[in-house]
């Protein structure tokens, strides 16, 4: 049965960055018959241009009724004088909301090529492979009531409200646990419960329902101490449990012991695990058109979908593997050179990644 991949390239580098995902999707429907097909849409600042809305109805409509969405980035300077509502961001909002995506997986590994580019001692991040998951629908990113409003004595006041529910906690724990199964069995919940009765009731949870996966182990940290603690001695952690804004936090912060940011993907899944599929990384205006973005993070976060939604291991096998022979080829885009290596663009990376598909292929393996 014929697969459907909305495509959303958005702001900035999205579009470079997505055309070289397509073109590893490309060469590997061809080569394994996966029967995928895309099709394009608009979001973020670009579909503010074109209808005035980030996040456009034909949108909703092209992502509701695709099996999943590989999406580039959003934003930029153009758009952020506009007011919040219709602000690039607030269609990437819409996006994970309107689709119920609660489950944000945020893989932080390592590729031991890239160890110097790392801001870290190499010894500190050599072999690290941890998985953040961030819960992406609730939290402080979406509670009522959030604005500006004047008070009495004519001051301007902002707020927003943390808010998560014992059903949205529990359903984030089930994700995490069911992750730290398939991996070494840690998992560490995030919380800032000392302060926030909102995390409070987050912790209480993620003990109740530790009950049920009795081969995992579970643990708490505070958020000021989890973001020590990833960058002090990141490879205590295996699987990290965490709310909206700790999780936007953390992530970055987990991105940069890998070298750099333009490596990590990301999967965000419903509860039947159809799946957005994106870069971390943001639309980087500033280098945009440039042709030379790094497009890993989204050539992985489209290996990240043959995975969780296309069921399709042995093909993201095949991309991660071959990323790894494009690094090894000593391909590098500007954000992970070093010295000694070739620097390439982003088009180039794309190939030297579709390159290493076709010499396995080559030589069966
Ligand atoms: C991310 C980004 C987004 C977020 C922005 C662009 C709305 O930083 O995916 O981490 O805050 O979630
Ligand atoms: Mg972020």
């Amino acid at each position: 049965m014929t697969q459907k991949i909305a495509v959303l390239p958005g702001d900035g580098i999205g579009p470079e960055i997505v055309a070289e995902a397509i073109k590893v999707l490309d060469y590997l429907n061809a080569d394994m018959g996966l029967d995928i097909e895309f099709e394009q849409g608009l979001i973020g600042g670009a579909a503010y241009d074109a209808s005035g809305s980030p996040f456009p109805e034909a949108t909703l409509n092209l992502v509701k009724q695709a099996d999943a969405v590989l999406l580039g980035a959003v934003g930029g300077y153009k758009w952020e004088s506009l007011d919040i509502a219709v602000r690039p961001e607030k269609g990437l909002l819409g996006l994970r909301s309107e689709l119920e995506l609660f489950s944000n997986l945020r893989p932080a590994i390592l590729y031991p090529q890239l160890a110097e580019a790392s801001t870290l001692k190499p010894e500190v991040v050599a072999g690290l492979n941890l998985m953040i998951v961030r819960e992406l629908t609730g939290g402080i990113y979406f509670g009522q009531p959030r604005g500006v409003r004047v008070l009495e004595n004519g001051e301007r006041q902002g707020y927003n409200t943390l808010v998560y529910s014992e059903s949205e906690i529990r359903r984030i724990a089930h994700s995490a646990f069911k992750i730290a199964q398939k991996r070494d069995k840690r998992l560490c919940s995030v919380d800032k419960a000392n302060v926030l009765e909102c995390t409070e009731l987050w912790r209480e949870v993620m003990d109740e329902v530790a009950k049920e996966y009795p081969d995992v182990a579970l643990s708490h940290m505070y958020v000021d101490n989890a973001a020590m603690q990833l960058v002090r001695a990141p490879k205590q952690f295996d699987v990290m449990v965490t709310t909206n804004m700790f999780g936007d936090i953390l992530s970055d912060t987990a991105s940069m012991l890998t070298g750099s940011i333009g490596m990590l993907p990301s999967a965000s899944l419903d509860i039947n695990g159809k799946g957005m599929y994106e870069p971390i990384h943001g639309s980087a205006p500033d280098i945009a058109g440039k042709g030379i973005a790094n497009p890993l993070a989204t050539i992985l976060s489209a290996a990240m979908m043959l995975r969780y939604t296309f069921d399709q291991a042995g093909a993201a096998d095949r991309i991660e593997q071959a990323v790894n022979d494009a690094l090894n080829s000593n391909a590098r885009t500007a954000d992970i050179y070093s010295e000694g290596m070739k620097q390439v663009s982003t088009s180039e990376m794309g190939d030297a990644v579709v390159n290493a598909l076709k010499v396995r292929a080559q030589n069966n393996d």
